[in-house]
Formats: C-alpha cells, sequence, structure tokens
C-alpha cells in the first residue's frame, strides 16, 4: 500500500503498549503499524521522538457568557489554538443552558460558536441548569440518541446549581438514555453561609476565595452526589477533585460496587490556597473553584492518579484575562472576591505539566499518561476506539513528544486568549514537537502551521462506563 504519510522510526505509545513501529496513515486514519514503511508520499522521521494518540481534553469551557459584562478570553478559534500547541487533537466543551432554553437553542448557539473557527475535533457537553419535565422527557432522550451523550450538572453557583430533587430527575433521565452525568461537587449553601459571614467580617481579598470554599463542602457535596447517584443505580463523573477527602468518597462507593469515574486537573497537582494569597490582586489569577488547596492535598491527587483513582486528567480550562475590566480585575471583583470569575487557563499546560511532573520524575509511567489524558477520555465520553489510542483504522490523531525538550512556560508560548499563565516560569521536560489531526500536520515547533481550521464536530457514542459492562 502507498500511503499519505509515515510516521518512521519513533516509539508508539499507548494505554497498555509502548513499542518501536512506523505509522503509516492513509486517508486521515491509520493504515498500518510495522517495521519499515516506506511508500508514502510524505516521511517524518520521528527518530528518538515518542508517538502518542493526541490529547482529549474532556473539560474545556469556551466563549461561555458569564453575565455581569465578564468575557471569556478564549473563543472556539484561540482555545482550540492552544490546545493544539499544548498536545491535543480534540476537546469537549460546555454548552450551556440558560434558564428557559431549550437544550436545542443552546445548541444551536454554541455550534454556530465553534463552526469554522476549530483548530481540532469538538464535541459538546450539555450543562442541564433548568431540568424542566420537557428537557428532560423529551428533549434529552433525542440528544442523546443525536450524538450528545454526556451532561454536566453544578451542585454550586448560584443561578446554575440544582437542587438534589432536579439532580435526582437529571440522573434518572441519565439511566433511562444511557448519558453519562459530571457532577460539580461544592455544597452551595455552606458557601454562601461562609461568604456571608467573611463580608460581616471585612474579608474581601482573593485569598478569601478558598476559605468559603472549604474541603468539607467538596466532601459533603461529592458524597450526597454520589449517594444521589446511588439511589437511582447510574454512574456519574466526579469531576475536578482537588483533595483526598473528596477522593476517599469515590473509592468508598466504588468499594459499594458504584460505577464511578474520578476526575482531577493540573491546578491540584501544582497550586495550593497561598497561590491566592498575593499582594496587588495577583491572587486573582488563581481564583477557581474547588480551589487549590495544600501540599497534602496535591499529593493525594498525585497518589489518586498513580493508582487509578482518577480516570481523568483534564485542564478545566476556563480561562479570564487578569489585567481587564471584563476579566479578573473587574470593578466589583477588586472589592469582593465573590465577583472575581471563577477558573484558569490551562488546555495548553496540562499535557505537558503531567508529562514532566509525573512521567520524567517517575510518579506515572508513560501509558499511564496516555490512559488519563487521552484513552480514558475516548472510552468515557464515547469516542473510542475512533479516538484516544493509536490503532489501525483509528483517526491519525497524532502527537509527536520529544522527551528530552527543555522548555520554560512563558504566556506567548501558550497562545491562547489569556494575559497570563498560572504556570509562568515553570521547567517542563518534554513536549509535544508536532501533531496531526486526521493525518495532517496542524502544529511543527510550537506554531500552527496554517490559518485553517480543520476541527470538526464529533457525535458521540455512549459511554463505557453507562454501556453494558464497560469500564476503562
Ligand atoms: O473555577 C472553575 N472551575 N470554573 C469553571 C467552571 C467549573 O466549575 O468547572
Ligand atoms: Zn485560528
Ligand atoms: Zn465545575
Ligand atoms: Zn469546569
Amino acid at each position: 500500500m502507498r500511503f499519505d504519510t509515515v510516521i518512521r522510526h519513533g516509539t508508539v505509545v499507548t494505554a497498555s503498549d509502548t513499542f518501536v513501529s512506523d505509522v503509516g496513515i492513509k486517508d486521515g486514519r491509520i493504515a498500518a503499524l510495522a517495521a519499515e514503511l516506506t511508500e508514502a508520499d510524505e516521511v517524518i522521521d520521528a527518530t528518538g521522538l515518542l508517538v502518542l494518540p493526541g490529547g482529549i481534553d474532556s473539560h474545556v469551557h469556551l466563549d461561555q457568557p458569564s453575565g455581569d459584562g465578564i468575557v471569556m478570553a478564549d473563543d472556539f478559534d484561540s482555545g482550540t489554538r492552544s490546545a493544539a500547541i499544548g498536545g491535543n487533537s480534540t476537546v469537549l466543551a460546555f454548552c450551556m443552558q440558560e434558564k428557559g432554553q431549550s437544550l436545542r437553542e443552546a445548541l444551536k448557539i454554541y455550534h454556530a460558536k465553534a463552526e469554522g473557527k476549530c483548530h481540532v475535533d469538538v464535541a459538546f457537553h450539555l450543562v442541564i441548569t433548568d431540568p424542566t419535565p420537557e428537557v428532560l422527557g423529551q428533549e434529552l432522550p433525542a440528544l442523546v440518541e443525536d450524538g450528545y451523550t454526556s451532561l454536566k450538572v453544578f451542585m454550586t453557583y448560584e443561578g446554575l446549581r440544582l437542587r438534589d430533587d432536579e439532580i435526582l430527575a437529571t440522573l434518572d433521565t441519565a439511566r433511562r438514555t444511557g448519558a453519562l452525568v459530571m457532577v460539580h461537587c461544592e455544597n452551595e449553601d455552606a458557601i454562601r453561609y461562609l461568604i456571608g459571614r467573611h463580608e460581616e467580617e471585612g474579608k474581601f481579598a482573593p485569598k478569601f476565595h478558598a476559605t468559603t470554599r472549604p474541603i468539607a463542602a467538596e466532601r459533603e457535596a461529592t458524597h450526597r452526589a454520589l449517594s444521589l447517584a446511588e439511589i437511582v443505580d447510574v454512574p456519574i463523573v466526579i469531576v475536578h477533585v482537588s483533595n483526598r477527602e473528596a477522593m476517599e468518597e469515590i473509592r468508598r462507593a466504588r468499594k459499594r460496587g458504584q460505577k464511578i469515574a474520578g476526575e482531577t486537573c493540573p491546578q491540584y497537582l501544582m497550586l495550593t490556597a497561598d497561590d491566592l494569597d498575593q499582594t496587588e490582586m495577583e491572587g486573582a489569577k488563581f481564583v477557581c473553584s474547588p480551589p487549590p488547596r495544600d501540599k497534602a492535598s496535591q499529593d493525594a491527587c498525585w497518589e489518586g492518579l498513580e493508582q487509578g483513582v482518577f480516570d481523568l486528567f483534564s485542564s478545566d480550562h476556563c480561562p479570564f484575562r487578569f489585567d481587564d475590566p471584563e476579566g479578573k480585575l473587574n470593578e466589583k471583583g477588586k472589592r469582593n472576591f465573590r465577583w472575581i470569575p471563577n477558573g484558569i487557563p490551562g488546555v495548553a499546560t496540562r499535557l505537558p505539566i503531567l508529562f514532566s511532573e509525573g512521567v520524567m520524575k517517575g510518579r506515572i509511567d508513560i501509558n499511564t499518561f496516555v490512559a488519563v489524558t487521552s484513552t480514558n477520555h475516548a472510552k468515557l465520553y464515547g469516542l473510542y476506539p475512533r479516538k484516544g489510542t493509536i490503532a489501525i483504522g483509528a483517526d491519525a490523531d497524532i502527537a509527536l513528544w520529544d522527551p528530552d525538550k527543555r522548555v520554560t512556560v512563558t504566556n506567548d508560548l501558550l497562545k491562547h486568549g489569556a494575559d497570563y499563565t498560572p504556570y509562568e516560569g515553570l521547567d517542563i521536560r518534554g513536549w509535544p514537537v508536532q501533531m496531526l489531526l486526521g493525518g495532517r500536520t496542524i502544529v511543527k515547533d510550537g506554531e500552527l502551521t496554517g490559518p485553517e481550521s480543520r476541527g470538526r464536530y464529533l457525535p458521540r457514542n455512549r459511554s463505557s462506563l453507562t454501556s453494558s459492562r464497560g469500564s476503562t
């Protein structure tokens, strides 16, 4: 066979295997894995490089309106550009239902935001903020059939949070339809109470974002979400776990026999609440929810990755500009932490951080790296085996990594819309030096190869977790 492209002499890594092989690509897919493939229009020499499935980031916020004149720093163009620079070939973004809005209306808006702008492949999770009988009874089942097979519900944030009875009703629809529900677990009433107390005491600085969202508020909500899922008998994903106590709730639920997926993020390995405690509002750069905790929590999150408590390592990329009245430094936010928009940029740094801090420092092996950054995302969100692995028939979404390349993180490298990165100055070892999407090179040496937006929208199958006897 004559290939369109052959990647030669690289070390191919999947979630289960590591082997030296050439990779033959034809019509956008992987067509051969064998030694000495030579017949090709284009040959990429991967000697000394790792050949990994492109990263899949299943937790990315792009172009979401936040009210109050706050503007997210990335749209689908800049956000997916940054994703590609950081070694990703697919992102799963959120389609946020407004109150009173149908899910189809919301999807129309988000598809329009993404159309023609994406540098990597994209799919949408549906954020359910208004679970009316119509939405849960009619719309959602039809949309699951149409390939929108995952949802997110919030237990926190005024205006977004669902009550327990609404969560139960949403989970019940998920059980009937085979959708997978992601849950943001923090106790909103406890947070409101603590914010009130802080305000009475005149505590308004960014660092108090962390003290109003303590570990107990996350642990309690995690336990409650798991209990609600147990009552309905449906799998769920606990997203952005920040500490040991919430992690232990996942372990206990699994021991009871529940099917649960767990996710953690770079900020819980790399940042602490001390980062919020800085002069001149600098701490606002690190305001996200749940907040970064302490060294012991970082160690716990590493342990969860090593021991398989966490299936998913995602960015929770939710970027706002810092030095901007429409971003972190809006007038109200300067006076009171509760108005600082929650979220930090991280879609480009997710993979290099885990590669450098995890693989190169010997905390996780390279196969685990592939599993928690790509393969498990594909399986849990219904994209496997088209995505998430290097196998014959899979899309040729491939990241070539130079394990020895040393990079010091600076904001301009990341090509996102934010004017800062929480990881400025971090020394990284190992970097994705070339990215292929559907067999075509989209990034080389830290730059997009062209302005074209080749990313496609991906309808999805049901999750491995909700399909019969599936597992990651
Ligand atoms: O602070 C965060 N994580 N913002 C993004 C929204 C969410 O809760 O995932
Ligand atoms: Zn672009
Ligand atoms: Zn969340
Ligand atoms: Zn998020």
